[in-house]
């Protein structure tokens, strides 16, 4: 069912996801941002959580799930706002996967995984308005280092 393949690209994407939020957690790590950092790596681990649900739904029905090589991307970043700005183009795919997902399901009438994406849609909503407000703040902020530092400290407590 072509859905289902569409499910098994979409968990190898999350996972994809979690490889290129590492990248980005790697350039925090050397710009000394450590609440950042610890930040994008909280992003990672919910990518690989994400990933997993997915997985676990298509072995339920089960789909042989399977795996392709990740690709982490360039991993090159201009600026602390470059890495967020980033981070919420690529949220603004994943939102687009999922409801071109949903598209699928409805037309194949697979009802389990129309209602199974259901959570995604929502999930997408907190992913964008989260990295759309540290966008803002990081715009803001500009190179004032009191104000990056205190977002930097924010962050910290994920
Ligand atoms: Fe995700």
């Amino acid at each position: 069912m072509k859905i289902l393949d569409a499910l098994n690209e979409q968990a190898n994407f999350e996972l994809e996801s979690a490889y290129i939020y590492r990248t980005m957690s790697a350039y925090l790590a050397e710009e000394d941002m450590a609440g950042m950092k610890h930040f994008m790596d909280m992003q990672a681990k919910e990518e690989v959580e994400h990933a997993d649900k997915m997985i676990g739904f298509l072995q339920e029905v089960g789909y042989p799930v399977h795996y392709r090589p990740l690709d982490p991307g360039e991993g090159k970043f201009k600026s602390l706002l470059d890495v967020f700005q980033k981070a919420l183009a690529h949220e603004q795919v994943v939102t687009k996967n999922i409801y071109k997902l949903i598209d699928l399901a409805q037309k194949e009438d697979h009802k389990p995984a129309e209602i199974f994406l259901h959570w995604y849609v929502k999930e997408q909503v907190e992913e964008e308005a989260t990295f759309q407000s540290l966008v803002k703040q990081l715009d803001r902020a500009g190179t004032n280092w009191g104000a990056l530092y205190q977002i930097d400290h924010y962050l910290s407590q994920r």
